[in-house]
């Protein structure tokens, strides 16, 4: 498929996420809307009742498969930008972090998103989150004028990881850092999946290998390149998924082959300095 074509699609499925709460990112992100289901699953996956609780309603849709601020180490008055803000969540924590003397601006390329993450930052008054409309292929953000980038379960849904990490490195500041979150995978995966829209969507299919993911970040020229921390995703939570099941019922995958598929599928966090 082509990159265009990928995009197209990804900006489809998340533009019915953000409209309709249906179709997701993989269970690792609950399918969307604040159940109890996506609030177990987020602190399944490192987020507090205290963050949770300190957001406004609709900005945890349950998209995310860590909890990058956490590990961030971010200080009051750092700029920070977040690739693929979806709905706000981790905007409006690094907010409360950075707060009034710092910034946080989100990036998304699905309108959709855009709005209801702006319409989240309206209900909590959140005077320093700005919601940027772009692709993080091509970042809305000035050359190294950001101390922090994050991001949460997106860069696998990016066609050309290699210009991310690029433009990433373009609007750091020398000294700044990188925490991301993201699916990797242990093998790759059968092709039956590769090819799969639906899958790709959901996270799976535009995953590549731990050691290509590292490699694509020191490419870029980031050092101190490192995993730190690893999880791999819960089975029963994808074999329990409403849209994880609807893929593996299209594809003619049995529940054991999706079992040993999704044992190779890991969430990570990682880490990167741009040297001064
Ligand atoms: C899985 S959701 C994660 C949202 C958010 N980080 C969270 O944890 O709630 C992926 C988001 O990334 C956005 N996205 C995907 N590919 C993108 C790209 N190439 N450029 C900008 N945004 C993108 C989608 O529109 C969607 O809002």
């Amino acid at each position: 498929m082509k990159k265009e074509e990928i995009k197209k699609s990804v900006r489809q499925g998340y533009a019915k996420v953000a409209t309709q709460g249906s179709s997701c990112c993989g269970p690792s992100s609950p399918c969307c809307g604040p159940s109890d289901r996506s609030v177990d699953i987020s602190k399944k996956i490192g987020y507090t009742d205290e963050e949770l609780g300190s957001i406004p309603d609709g900005a945890n849709l349950g998209l995310g498969c860590g909890n990058p601020v956490a590990l961030a180490s971010l200080k009051e008055g750092d700029i920070v930008v977040d690739l693929g803000s979806g709905p706000g969540l981790d905007c409006f924590l690094a907010a409360d972090k950075v707060g009034k003397k710092g910034k946080v601006i989100g990036i998304d390329m699905t309108p959709e998103m855009l709005e209801k993450a702006r319409e989240n930052a309206g209900k909590g008054s959140y005077s320093n989150v700005e919601f940027r409309l772009g692709e993080i292929e091509h970042l809305p953000v000035a050359d190294n004028s950001a101390d922090v980038v994050i991001s949460n379960c997106v860069i696998n849904l990016s066609p050309d990881k290699q210009k991310v990490f690029g433009e990433t490195f373009r609007v750091l500041k020398p000294g700044g850092r990188i925490m991301v979150s993201d699916i990797v995978l242990t093998r790759p995966l059968p092709e039956k999946i590769r090819e799969s829209i639906d899958a790709y969507i959901d996270c799976i299919s535009g995953a590549i290998t731990k050691e290509e993911y590292l490699h694509t970040v020191k490419a870029a020229g980031f050092s101190e390149v490192s995993i730190i921390d690893e999880m791999t995703i819960p089975v029963e939570e994808w074999v329990n998924d409403p849209i994880a099941s609807s893929i593996t019922e299209k594809l003619e995958i049995t529940t054991e082959e999706a079992r040993d598929i999704l044992a190779t599928v890991v969430s990570v966090k990682v880490k990167g300095v741009k040297s001064t």
